[in-house]
């Protein structure tokens, strides 16, 4: 049975205050027992606030995203070792805006999760085209490129720390959600990858998020779809109210 999951990427959004603001909401409004997971991945300085506050709730914190080396000269990082000393067992990697604004290539994304694995932790894998990609045709290949480059080489048994999110970066932040219909087609072939490059098994457990503009008025429907697992939510995620819906939404 593979894991619904409801993950709040809150990006580069809210201090101190706010983000106490935000998680005392966020207690007070979530059922006891969700029908998914629940994460929330707040900055990195909100980190250790965020672990604290949700002690004894069954939600999960994530990291956005981390080095791939132990410790060292690595102004401004922060290492997987420093991650788990707050509570964080969870990071996302390969976020299309680390790919777009940081540079963050194939072969980088595919060190960071070697080094996540290495160290116990669960990765939520990122990846999705851009929309020359579909308008051109190209989105199956790209998502088999972005697969390949950061996963593939894993070996059977990791594949139990990889949770994928397919994030259309036409869709993200963008308002313009791909159709269920379009969820379902790519989460579909995501699947059909996994088993060619892979294993069934594998296939058959790795829960796929959906990713770009989920919001309550469409989140029931997108998660409706037999391969979409549950979704990382970016804007919606930050009012307690939204986020709630979405995880509601199973
Ligand atoms: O990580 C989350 C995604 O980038 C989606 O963001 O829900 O604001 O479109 P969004």
């Amino acid at each position: 049975m593979r894991e619904n999951i409801v993950a709040g990427n809150w990006k580069m959004n809210n201090d101190l205050a706010e983000t106490q603001e935000l998680l005392g909401q966020l207690k007070l409004q979530m059922v006891k027992e969700p029908e998914a997971t629940v994460m929330v991945a707040p900055s990195f300085t909100n980190l250790y606030p965020t672990f604290q506050a949700l002690k004894g709730t069954p939600v999960i914190v994530a990291a956005q995203n981390m080095h791939e080396s132990k410790n060292g000269a690595y102004t401004g990082e922060v290492s997987a070792d420093m991650l788990k000393s707050v509570g964080v067992s969870t990071v996302i990697l390969g976020h299309s805006e680390r790919r777009a604004y940081f540079n963050e290539t194939g072969e980088l994304l595919s060190k960071k999760v070697k080094t996540a694995i290495e160290n116990d932790m669960k990765v939520i894998f990122c990846f999705g085209e851009e929309l020359e990609d579909r308008k051109n045709d190209r989105h199956f290949d790209l998502v088999e490129k972005q697969l390949k480059e950061g996963l593939f080489d894993l070996p059977q048994s990791s594949w139990k720390n990889i949770i994928l999110a397919y994030e259309p970066v036409w869709a993200i932040g963008t308002g313009e959600t791909a159709s269920p219909e379009q969820a379902q087609e790519m989460h579909k072939h995501i699947r059909t990858l996994l088993h060619k490059n892979v294993g069934k098994e594998v296939a058959e457990n790795t829960s796929i998020l959906y990713g770009g503009s989920v919001k309550p008025a469409n989140a029931k429907e997108i998660f409706a779809k037999e391969d979409v697992d549950g979704g990382l939510i970016g804007g919606a995620s930050l009012n307690a109210v939204d986020f709630i819906a979405i995880v509601n939404s199973f």
